[in-house]
């Protein structure tokens, strides 16, 4: 039994209140509010530090098989536990992509040694390639708790309309990747100021609206619940605001990268900035905070994206999209969404917490009796800075090195089992100990 005494909690529907819990057979047996004296040996006091419900990421790529280089299942379990993160969500669009019910459960097999829960989503096309449906209803009999081609457009609205008739009829959902290859060029930035500056064609705004307006329509037609990933525009927050409107069973997401950059962090042909959606303008970031904060936009999802630096290094054009995000989501928003007073902490932990479990239709059970232990603790107090070399992660693409964070992810529970621990913090350090102790495995001997 452990007691975890004098936490500030930062559950749902509590937020700030000073609470012991009590963990036992890795779940949640107690909590009691208000402070505590240390008095039994099984105490351990967190006076100072926040005590948060696991996060959840609704849109983690993993790499696993053939890009291992980037990343592997391993590498990006290490990477969750060290931001916080107890469930993750795989993306289907690995080498080769996750389009079969084998390989599916192949990913599943893997993904059960790893200390924290890892959920798959399946292709929704075979090969990714946007023509014959994957056998969807075999892949959620095997576990796919969502389909997407993400990484891409479903180009053909007829494919996209048969996919939500079979997702509805499955009772699944379909996250989609909302981009007209033809509007967007694939370019490496949006089409605007920077581009121009730098000389170059851009993805258009349309590139994006174009494809949501559809599958919008599609969803009327259908009833089909989806789910619109990395939303990055004004013009797409509002279709997604009216389409809620109208009672249709839409949800979305944004990310990090989208909250807290605009193109000017591609200017000097910044590849670390390369992201797909592009980064866009003041404008839209503005309407992306706006749509977190009154519910449009339900989640926050990182879209990590591993690369390595070679590829990155290829320059601006020839760069691979993607960011890594596991490690920074939440030290980035803690400091420049919460303590800046865009966004109230309780929102944020919904977006990252419940709200991306309900868009794929999964429970959260929160910190409460009975639930799993899935907990992290987080110093407020530590002033720390996103520093790519203390990454878990095989990748370290992030555009946010250097940034100033305020606290600091100092452990990382899942099920009652230490998943990540903060060498040197005193706290981590005495609940590491306690946990060893109790023959329970921690952070430094899994990764
Ligand atoms: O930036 C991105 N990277 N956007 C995507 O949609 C795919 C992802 C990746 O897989 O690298």
């Amino acid at each position: 039994m452990l007691r975890l005494i004098n936490a500030r909690l930062g559950a749902s529907g509590e937020v700030g209140r000073i609470a012991s819990i009590t963990i036992e057979d890795g779940l949640v047996r107690e909590i009691r509010w208000g402070e505590s004296a240390d008095t039994t040996p099984s105490d351990v006091d967190l006076r100072g530090c926040w005590l948060f419900p696991g996060l959840f990421d609704l849109h983690t790529h993993l790499r696993d098989f053939e890009e291992s280089a980037k990343e592997t299942i391993h590498t990006a379990a290490g990477a969750a536990a060290h931001g916080g993160y107890t469930s993750i969500c795989a993306m289907p669009n690995t080498q080769p992509p996750i389009d079969t019910p084998e390989r599916l459960e192949h990913l599943l097999l893997k993904a059960e040694k790893e200390p924290i829960h890892i959920y798959a989503i399946g292709a929704l096309t075979q090969g990714r390639a946007g023509r014959r449906l994957t056998e969807m209803g075999l892949m959620q009999a095997k576990g796919a708790i969502a389909f997407s081609d993400d990484g891409d457009g479903v180009a053909d609205a007829a494919c996209m309309y048969h996919a939500l008739q079979y997702a509805r009829q499955l009772g699944s959902v379909i996250i989609a990747h909302e981009e007209d290859r033809g509007l967007s060029g694939q370019a490496p930035l949006a089409e605007g100021e920077v581009a121009y500056r730098l000389g170059m064609l851009g993805q258009p705004e349309v590139a994006e609206t174009a494809m949501l307006a559809r599958d919008l329509a599609l969803v009327a037609q259908t009833g089909a619940r989806l789910h619109v990933a990395h939303l990055s525009t004004a013009t797409s927050v509002a279709m997604i605001r009216a389409a809620k409107r109208a009672g249709l069973p839409v949800t979305a997401e944004v990310t990090p990268h989208h909250l807290l950059l605009t193109e000017d962090a591609c200017a000097g042909y910044a590849a670390l900035a390369k992201v797909n959606p592009p980064l866009r303008t003041e404008a839209d970031r503005a309407a992306l905070w706006e749509g977190l904060r009154d519910g449009t936009i339900d989640a926050v999802a990182t879209d990590h994206a591993p690369h390595t630096a070679a590829e990155k290094a290829r320059g601006f054009i020839d760069a691979p999209f993607g960011a890594v995000g596991l490690e920074t989501a939440f030290p980035l928003l803690f400091t420049y969404g919460v303590a800046t007073g865009l966004l109230p902490l309780a929102r944020l932990l919904d977006a990252l917490t419940v709200a991306p479990a309900r868009c794929l239709g999964l429970p959260f059970p929160g910190v409460q009796p009975g639930a799993p232990a899935d907990l992290f603790l987080y110093d407020p107090k530590i002033e720390s800075e996103v520093d790519p070399s203390t990454f878990l992660s095989r990748a370290t693409n992030t555009p946010f090195a250097g940034w100033r964070c305020q606290g600091q992810v100092i452990a990382t529970l899942c099920g009652g089992r230490m998943v990540y621990c903060q060498k040197d913090h005193a706290i981590a350090e005495a609940l590491a100990q306690h946990l060893g102790e109790a023959g329970v495995s921690t952070a430094r001997k899994a990764w």
